[in-house]
Parts: structure tokens; C-alpha cells; sequence
């Protein structure tokens, strides 16, 4: 039977693809939709594919002597392959809705993985990334209603079968076990399922599976912010200002080959004034990870005739550009929603030797704040010391990020004011779009992370009545930062 070792580089290459087991972007919008015929395909597709490809021997060779029941292969790819097809549809248009199209690359990317990496580890690595879900709710809640974890209500609401393969296999593994309390059966871990679970996580947050679920998260979140530039209007009313001097302090010059990261609605690209300065003689490339976000700024180059600017869907984790094609990189209140490190190593690489690379991010989250602490209690009690409290970056974590890959780095700090007058924006803002506990808001069950949002807004609510704006007015730290790119393939100093 497989152990987390043996399962670790196909979690890995899994986090890599765009295979996604656990569909909480499902979520974010609604249900997802798949109208009857896409779901027949996805059935039908992933049957037939099932019945060519798995043997029985499989079986013994994931799990042992264990009671795997003979549908749980066939369940295993159709929910990977709906879930990718779902995920596929919010990385693409940021909406739920489900085409052919879709479902057709969801269904071979899913077949392609299972050959490449063989069904059994597939069937392993899908067995323990279900059990994560199921064993951090029973882990979160101390015990389930067996009614509730067989209908994943609280857990899994994604699923629409019950969810009995996967408790019978908890329980023959000693993982988990069903008692009766007061004529009612509920399920609860044992210490081999507390110890498992660690593992799980350990497996997870390594093979980086956990921060990848994050981000595409945050990403559709802000694909859903039809009002994004009246919220940011709203929070952070100076943040035009600081646009502005942010974009003097990137010293990028007219002629130049700008790319920007995170452009959202185009506010940094055309607002502040980026385009008007890099002029006709050079060019800009505005990207964002968020397809509805992209269309947002697209919809403001209308009345601009800029022939010089290009619109491209891309993270800053993965750019889509050839090695040294830029003279600046530059991205205004994106780079916290980054995986930092990967994200400037993607920066030097697409900027040629000498270029600029420029951010203006937050740093991190003044909890200390007596209105944030209150406001944002239901989540931050989550968090248990000594973890960082937020996912956002410290002082030093940018500045030692760049130091590799840029020389000559300029850091300026300061603050700007926040104002915390409407619940539902700030809340909103903050929790789903900046992601800012996600670290810990992904690792309890669905619906306890929903519930506690609800409550953090609540407690917005009561603030807001209780508070003049000049008390709800929190000074936010911000960091500038800007360098050189290093040539790192140029001899050292002294060697010929
Ligand atoms: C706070 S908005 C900033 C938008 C704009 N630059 C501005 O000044 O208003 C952050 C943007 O970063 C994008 N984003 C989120 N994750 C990202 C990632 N991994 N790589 C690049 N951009 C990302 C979001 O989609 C969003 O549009």
C-alpha cells in the first residue's frame, strides 16, 4: 500500500498541471453549472476511459487487502475531471459556467495524468487528498454527525454522491471510527488520523498543493469584484495619489518595454498614467491572472487609442514571455498576492540585464490596531502563535526576495489611510479578495470558513455603528521598492 513518500512527486507534478481534485472555486460564484449533456460527456468520458485503463491488480497495490469498493476508480476521475473543468472555466472567463470545450481539455488532461503517473498513484495521491478534506473537518469539529460526512454538507458540499467509500476506507485504515451517542452515530478521528492528517498537511503545504488552491482562489475572487475601483475608492481613497508617485519613483522613461503585473482594472496602466508615459515610441504589456479583471481594464482602453499596449492573462508566477524581453517590470498592489519568491525569480528572468523592476505593495496588516483586532477577531482567533497571523509580507521579505536577482535596490516605507466604514467591502475585501487569512481559513471546513466570515462582517456592522469615521481610519503600511537587474550569466569581477 502507498505511503505519503510514495505519493510526494505526484502531488507535486499534480500542483504543477492544471488537475484540480478539490474544487473550492466552485464555490466562489455559486454552483458550478454543467448543463445535462457536459455532465453526460464528463460520465461517459470518464467510464469509458475507467474501464480501459484500470486493472484490478491497481487495487492491490494502493490499498492493500483493504475493502475498496470497484466504483471508487471511476468516482476518482470523474471528480477530478469535473472539478478541472470547472477550475478551467474560472481560470478562462471567470465565470462557472462549464462549456465543451472545457470539459473536453479537462478530461484529457486527466487522462493524460493518470497514464503518465499510472492509476494507482493517481487513485493514492486523489485517496489522500480527499482524506485531507474530510479528516481536517473531523479534526475541526472533534466529531461529525455520520449524516453530515456522508453528505460532505459541511466539508465537501462540491460532491454530489455520498460519501460512504471514502468512511468505510477511513475506518478499515484506523484513521477514523463511528460511535453512538444518545441513539445518534457520528464519526470522529483517531490518533492515527491526527497523526495522518499531519502528514497530509505536511505533504500538501511542501509540494506547495495548498498555496496554489490559495491563489486561484484569491484569483477568482477578484475576477468576481464587478466594483473593484469603487471599493479601492472607498478603502483607500489616496490610493490614486500614491499611484502617481509610485509611478515617478519606477523611473521608467517614454520608449521604454514595460510589462506590468496585476494591471486589475487598469488603474496603475491608464489612471495613473503609465501608458501616456511610456508614449508610442515604447510599449506596454498589462497583465493579470483574473480573466474579468483583464476585461475591466480593456473596457477602459476605448477612449485611449494606444496601439502601444497589450492586454495578456498571465500570474507574475508564470509569465508567458521570452527570457530578457522588457526594459521595466512594474506592478502596483499585486505582488502580496504572490507566491513572492517565484514571482521575482519570473521578473528577472523576463527583464533584460540592467532592466528596472518596481513594487508598491502592503505590508503587514496593522492588527495591532485596536478597530482591525476587533473587527477581524472571528479569524485571527484561528491562528495559533507563534504563525504568522496574515499573508502579508513583512519588511524584509521583499527586499530579501529581490537581493539575488537586482542590485542597487531602493526601499522607501510609509503609510497611507484606511477607512474602515463599510462592512461588507472591508470585509469582503480583505477576507476573500486579499486572501488575508487564507493561510488559516483553508484549513477549516467550508462552511465554518463561510460562517466566520459572516461573523467578522457582523462584527464590521457593530464597529461601524459604535465608531466615528476618524476612529475607523487605520494608517496602513506600504513599501516602495525598486533595482537593477543583476546579468547573472556575466563572469564574476576578476575572472576572465
Ligand atoms: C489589488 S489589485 C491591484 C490592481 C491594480 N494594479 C491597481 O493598482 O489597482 C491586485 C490584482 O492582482 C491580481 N493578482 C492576484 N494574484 C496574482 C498573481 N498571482 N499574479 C499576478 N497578479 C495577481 C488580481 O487579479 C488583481 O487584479
Amino acid at each position: 500500500m502507498y505511503q505519503v513518500e510514495d505519493v510526494r512527486h505526484v502531488i507535486a507534478d499534480l500542483t504543477n498541471s492544471s488537475l484540480v481534485v478539490s474544487p473550492w472555486l466552485a464555490y466562489v460564484g455559486g454552483r458550478v453549472r454543467f448543463d445535462s449533456c457536459i455532465s453526460d460527456m464528463l460520465y461517459w468520458g470518464t467510464r469509458d476511459f475507467t474501464q480501459a485503463h484500470w486493472r484490478r491488480e491497481y487495487l492491490t497495490k494502493a490499498f492493500g487487502t483493504l475493502p475498496v469498493h470497484s466504483r471508487f476508480p471511476r468516482t476518482a476521475v470523474f471528480e477530478t475531471a469535473a472539478s478541472t473543468a470547472a477550475f478551467l472555466a474560472y481560470e478562462q472567463t471567470g465565470r462557472p459556467s462549464v462549456t465543451e470545450r472545457h470539459a473536453t481539455d479537462a478530461l484529457h488532461v486527466t487522462e493524460d495524468f493518470i497514464l503518465q503517473h499510472g492509476f494507482d498513484y493517481f487513485l493514492s495521491s486523489y485517496v489522500m487528498l480527499t482524506m485531507y478534506e474530510n479528516h481536517n473537518a473531523l479534526n475541526y469539529y472533534g466529531q461529525m454527525r455520520e449524516g453530515d460526512f456522508l453528505s460532505g454538507r459541511l466539508h465537501r458540499p462540491w460532491v454530489d454522491y455520498e460519501l460512504d467509500d471514502e468512511l468505510i476506507l477511513s475506518c478499515e485504515l484506523g484513521t477514523a471510527e463511528l460511535f453512538v451517542d444518545s441513539g445518534e452515530r457520528f464519526v470522529r478521528l483517531t490518533t492515527k488520523g491526527r497523526d495522518r492528517l499531519s502528514d497530509y498537511y505536511a505533504l500538501l503545504k511542501e509540494t506547495g498543493y495548498l498555496d496554489k488552491r490559495n491563489r486561484s482562489l484569491r484569483i477568482s475572487h477578484f475576477s468576481e469584484m464587478e466594483d473593484y475601483d469603487s471599493v479601492v475608492q472607498q478603502i483607500a481613497p489616496t490610493a490614486g495619489d500614491l499611484r502617481r508617485s509610485f509611478l515617478d519613483f519606477t523611473t521608467i522613461q517614454p520608449g521604454m518595454r514595460v510589462l506590468e503585473i496585476g494591471c486589475g482594472s487598469g488603474s496603475f496602466t491608464f489612471d495613473a498614467g503609465l501608458v501616456d508615459l511610456v508614449g508610442p515610441n515604447g510599449s506596454v504589456v498589462a497583465t493579470d491572472p483574473a480573466p474579468r479583471m483583464l476585461e475591466r481594464a480593456m473596457m477602459k482602453r476605448d477612449p485611449h487609442d494606444v496601439p502601444w499596449l497589450d492586454f495578456v492573462q498571465a500570474p507574475a508566477e508564470n509569465l508567458p514571455f521570452p527570457d530578457g524581453s522588457f526594459d521595466a517590470v512594474v506592478n502596483m498592489l499585486a505582488m502580496h498576492l504572490t507566491d513572492i519568491p517565484t514571482a521575482v525569480k519570473e521578473m528577472h528572468r523576463v527583464l533584460k540585464p540592467g532592466g528596472i523592476v518596481a513594487s508598491f505593495h502592503p505590508l503587514d496588516f496593522p492588527m495591532a490596531n485596536s478597530i482591525v483586532q476587533e473587527w477581524f477577531r472571528p479569524v485571527s482567533s484561528l491562528v495559533q502563535q507563534p504563525k504568522r497571523e496574515t499573508t502579508m509580507p513583512e519588511k524584509s521579505t521583499v527586499p530579501d526576495a529581490v537581493a539575488p536577482y537586482f542590485r542597487d535596490v531602493v526601499c522607501q516605507e510609509t503609510s497611507t489611510p484606511n477607512y474602515y466604514t463599510n462592512p461588507d467591502i472591508v470585509t469582503r475585501f480583505y477576507l476573500e479578495s486579499v486572501g488575508l487569512f487564507d493561510d488559516h481559513l483553508t484549513r477549516i471546513p467550508w462552511a465554518e470558513r463561510t460562517r466566520l466570515i459572516e461573523e467578522t462582517r457582523n462584527n464590521g456592522r457593530r464597529l461601524c455603528s459604535m465608531h466615528t469615521t476618524e476612529e475607523l481610519t487605520v494608517e496602513y503600511p506600504v513599501q516602495m521598492l525598486r533595482g537593477i537587474a543583476r546579468d547573472l550569466n556575466a563572469s564574476p569581477k576578476g575572472c576572465a
